[in-house]
């Protein structure tokens, strides 16, 4: 890793008791998960995010969507949590207080270990059904002509994953803001920033009082507003903040 870890920083966590993480796309880049966009390959190249990610393209054409959702999944599925994933589930037993809220669908913050995770986008891991939003328990049932449909409320399913148009998960909302609000330290980690209201929360935190870490491999937009903007990979940003602090 190139980037010199500063040592107020590290004093800084040192002292910390509350620790807040907001992660994006970019924290699953070394698990080799594509981003939304780079995903919209091979079979996909000629869709849009918007053809296949709003509730008014379900409508239309409901198999479409699933297929696509289901070559994710599967994509997710067959990937592993990388070293930044794991460095944060360990990190997470450090701090009296630690909430990692994620705009990722793909859980490998969970697969990492990481227990209090806050999806902002949903997951791609469980389905609901279209009509009521009741979760699936267990398996997807087999079908001959997707989707399927809830066993229980007999409607579509779909990914239970936020879409253009839809509002985000209240409760992972308020409690994402609050700790914001309330932390020492706030890391975003692997977002472009430009997506609100997540990208919101670092702005929020530093406006609060918290010292704020950026670490992304490129400059984003929220860089300059930082206290540290550390240029590097996650997944080897992470792990050497951790030896420095057990160190
Ligand atoms: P983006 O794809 O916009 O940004 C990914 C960021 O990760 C970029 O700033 C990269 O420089 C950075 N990055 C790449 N490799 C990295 C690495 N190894 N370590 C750390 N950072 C790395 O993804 P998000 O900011 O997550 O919303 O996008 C936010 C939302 O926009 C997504 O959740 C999605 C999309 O519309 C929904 O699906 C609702």
């Amino acid at each position: 890793m190139n980037t010199e870890l500063p040592s107020e920083l590290l004093t800084e966590l040192r002292k910390a008791k509350r620790v807040a993480v907001l992660t994006g796309a970019g924290i699953s880049a070394e698990s080799k998960i594509p981003t939304f966009r780079d995903a919209m390959t091979g079979l996909w190249a000629s869709f849009s995010p918007e053809d296949l990610a709003t509730p008014e393209a379900f409508a239309r054409n409901p198999r479409m969507v699933w297929d696509w959702y289901a070559f994710r999944r599967e994509m997710c599925a067959k990937a592993l949590p990388n070293p930044g994933h794991l460095a944060l589930a360990e990190l997470e037993t450090r701090f009296e207080e630690f909430t990692l809220t994620t705009q990722n669908v793909d859980g490998l913050h969970q697969r990492a270990g990481s227990r209090r995770v806050l999806e902002l986008h949903g997951s791609i891991t469980r389905v609901k059904c279209a009509d009521t939003g009741r979760l699936l328990e267990g398996e997807i049932p087999a079908c001959d002509n997707p989707p399927p449909r809830h066993p229980q409320t007999g409607g579509l399913l779909r990914p239970d994953v936020v879409w253009f148009g839809e509002a985000l998960p209240e409760r992972a909302l308020l409690e994402s803001a609050r700790a914001a609000l309330s932390c020492d330290v706030y890391f975003t980690i692997g977002t472009s920033a430009l997506v609100y209201p997540a990208a919101a929360l670092p702005i929020e935190a530093l406006k609060a009082g918290a010292t704020v870490v950026e670490i992304n491999p490129t400059e984003t937009p929220f860089s300059n507003t930082a206290s540290y903007s550390l240029r590097g990979k996650a997944g080897e940003v992470l792990p050497a903040l951790l030896a420095a602090l057990q160190g």
